[in-house]
């Protein structure tokens, strides 16, 4: 993969950065600043070597036309914060604000240009379109540093076009990414555990396919353990069920089983009467969730049981809550499962998403966890072995 090194002298250069700084937000307040803090490194190291940095980003979808509440200012704002120097936003994405906006830069310096989705040609299916502002993109700068690990599963003209055009690299997040994600699919030192956990299977299908492959055990969690526990025949309850997907888990259990990989399910789960934060609620065997009840998370039994799978494993990759963690009862097992990676010695990587979310906002030390990935769907991707464009490209 081509590396900023490769660059060469980047001083008085005028360097594109795609960053992912794509942040949930409460009105305009950033509630998980992760990806601007992680976005920082690149572009320090870029000013360092005397750049002017050009940071171009994504927020949210607001459908290929300008949105206000999808403006990047609050993401400029902390990102001026961490960097301790001014961020100029420039009011548009290629127009003439953008353009006077890059003209006054100078070394040292850091612009924005607005949120790149607001024009249609970023996502476009016509590789044309997007080439046409890939071209307006790179007119503004010199050379192209891809570091938004978040978006590098997607053809997008800030994250796959452009880099055909000016002389590109990817960025340290993206090594940084790839080289932990990589340390924990290929060739996996063992055991290999993974947790998996979120509302839907259906989400995870490629991952868990791959996974019965390749891993030694698969703890599941979440909202989608009921439609494993389902398959094995067990009543669920008003629980979260994919009906549509029963038949695919049995195929998942009787593949596991072929192939000697562990499914671990939970053996009690918590249920609530409702979904709600102050719900009546109580731990109930696995077997036994009662009619009218919804199960909100593992039980406690449960947790420490994925924690003593979790304890001697080699390899440990999480990617989804175990519970609605975000209510004060039902964050039981995403913190068992949280805690027993930080006490495991093995390679430990939160697979980014709501989990890397989960971290953070349970208040546990990101320093515990050998990576946390700042992809949600670009390192499920991964863990499915697909091929991602916005990686590809930037291959020597
Ligand atoms: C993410 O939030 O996973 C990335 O920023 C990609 O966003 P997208 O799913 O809207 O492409």
């Amino acid at each position: 993969m081509k590396t900023i090194a490769g660059l060469g002298d980047l001083t008085g250069k005028k360097v594109l950065v795609r960053s992912d700084l794509n942040v949930p937000l409460d009105g305009t307040t950033i509630t998980d600043d992760g990806r601007v803090r992680a976005s920082v490194p690149t572009i320090q190291a870029l000013l360092d070597a005397g750049a002017a940095v050009i940071v171009t980003a994504h927020l949210g979808r607001p459908g290929g036309e300008p949105k206000p509440e999808y403006s990047l200012a609050p993401a400029a704002a902390r990102l001026a914060e961490l960097l301790g120097r001014p961020v100029t936003l420039a009011a548009d994405l290629v127009g003439e604000s953008a353009k006077a906006t890059v003209a006054a830069l100078e070394s040292g310096q850091v612009a924005m240009l607005e949120n790149v989705r607001y024009d249609a040609r970023e996502t476009s299916k016509v590789d044309e379109e997007r080439q046409a502002l890939a071209q307006e993109l790179a007119a503004l700068a010199d050379v192209f540093v891809s570091d938004g690990f978040g978006v590098v599963h997607r053809k997008q003209a800030s994250v796959y076009d452009v880099a055909q055009i000016l002389p590109a690299a990817a960025g340290t997040l993206v090594e940084k990414e790839v080289v932990s994600l990589s340390r924990a699919t290929t060739d996996p030192e063992r055991p290999y555990a993974v947790v998996l956990g979120g509302s839907k299977v259906s989400d995870k299908l490629g991952v868990i396919g791959n996974l019965l492959t390749k891993a030694d055990r698969l703890l599941i969690g979440g909202g989608m353990v009921f439609t494993f526990l389902k398959a094995k025949g067990y009543e669920v309850g008003s629980s979260l069920l994919e009906e549509d997907q029963i038949d695919t888990v049995k195929g998942y259990l009787e593949t596991a089983e072929a192939n000697g990989v562990e499914i671990v399910l939970p053996t009690d789960i918590e249920v609530a009467a409702a979904f709600a934060a102050d719900a009546e609620h109580k731990t109930v065997p696995a077997d036994q969730i009662p009619d009218g009840w919804m199960g909100l998370d593992i039980g406690p039994e449960s947790g420490a049981l994925f924690a003593s799978k979790i304890a001697d494993a080699k390899t440990i990759v999480w990617n989804g809550p175990m519970g609605v963690f975000e209510f004060e009862a039902f964050e039981g097992g995403t913190r068992a499962v949280a805690q027993a990676m930080i006490d495991a010695d093995g390679f430990s990587v939160v697979g980014g998403g709501d989990s890397a979310a989960a971290v953070r906002r349970l208040g546990y030390d990101e320093a515990g966890f050998s990576h946390i990935s700042t992809g949600g769907g670009a390192s499920l991707e991964l863990l499915e072995g697909k091929v991602l464009p916005g990686l590809a490209v930037l291959e020597d």
